[in-house]
């Protein structure tokens, strides 16, 4: 649950000429911290394509990026449907995104040759035992989850990277948003787009409606936001002893 009028969107950020190259080093390095703890996992360490998200260094919306105007409102409305969740990064951290992201494609253009990418079968490397215990325990997925509930069968359902893009980011949950107008009235729905600018909605009769985010207040309830926080947490055994115990729900 988040709350946010449109001014807890204004956040310090790094002086204009610290968001072109050459970017200082601090720049990247603050982008650099916040990518390892959120964004590797799918798209790799080095942002060269992960087990569960496309190689950036090669993405058009980063080429055609300038200090995060591209990036941003990507990230901000993540592709749910395609996988690609929704994060509320700070000015100042999508300044440090960008700069972390345009230094990683210069990097691998400069690097001839050399495919990288991730091996499946490294997926199969994890302790199903230590990922019951992490289940269970440090991990909280048994605070909304079931092994014997709503995931008995799991395994069946999806194998694989469909069933660890699953589990990072559950693409199918729907997230709601209430949206309260200046004149009292408020309005619910399914969230449908959101950025800095602009909040929309879809009504239960399937119209789309939007507001400027300055106009309006709102209120976001995603079942499924945890997963984007957990995303900070595991560390990569984590993840494989976790796919490893997944994968024994049949
Ligand atoms: C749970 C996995 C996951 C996480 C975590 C994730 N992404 Fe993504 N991301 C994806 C997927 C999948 C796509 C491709 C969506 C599509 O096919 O349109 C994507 C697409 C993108 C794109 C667009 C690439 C293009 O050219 O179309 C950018 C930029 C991006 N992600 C940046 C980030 C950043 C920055 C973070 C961290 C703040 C992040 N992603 C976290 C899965 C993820
Ligand atoms: C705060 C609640 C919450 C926590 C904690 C949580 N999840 Fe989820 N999870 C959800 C919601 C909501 C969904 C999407 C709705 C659904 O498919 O059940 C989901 C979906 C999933 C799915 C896909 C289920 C399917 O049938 O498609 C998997 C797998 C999963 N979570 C695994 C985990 C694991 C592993 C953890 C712990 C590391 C975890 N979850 C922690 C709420 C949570």
């Amino acid at each position: 649950m988040r709350t946010c009028a449109g001014a807890c969107l204004a956040f310090a950020v790094w002086p204009a000429a610290a968001q072109t190259p050459p970017f200082p080093k601090e720049v990247i390095e603050s982008g650099h911290q916040y990518f390892e703890q959120k964004c590797a996992f799918c798209h790799g360490r080095d942002a060269g394509g992960g087990e569960s998200g496309p190689d950036l260094t090669r993405s058009k919306i980063v080429a055609d990026d300038v200090k995060g105007d591209k990036i941003g409102p990507l990230v901000r409305a993540g592709r749910t449907e395609k996988g690609m969740p929704a994060f509320s990064v700070s000015d100042m951290e999508l300044a440090g995104l960008a700069a972390f992201l345009h230094t990683q494609k210069t990097i691998a253009e400069s690097q001839k040759g050399g495919r990288r990418g991730v091996d499946v079968s490294d997926l199969q490397t994890g302790d199903a035992a230590a990922g019951k215990a992490y289940f269970n325990g440090a991990g909280t997925c048994s605070s909304c989850h079931s092994a014997t509930g709503d995931l008995a069968g799991i395994a069946n359902k999806y194998q694989g990277l469909k069933l660890e893009q699953q589990m990072l980011f559950p693409r199918d949950a729907v997230a709601k948003v209430t949206v309260h107008l200046k004149s009292g009235e408020s309005m619910a729905g399914k969230l449908a787009y959101l950025d800095e600018f602009t909040v929309g909605l879809k009504d239960s009769d399937g119209h789309y409606h939007s507001w400027s985010t300055k106009q309006v207040s709102f209120t976001v309830d995603d079942p499924a936001a945890k997963h984007a926080d957990l995303l900070a947490k595991y560390s990569d055994d984590d993840i494989h002893n976790l796919m490893a115990y997944l994968q024994t729900l049949h």
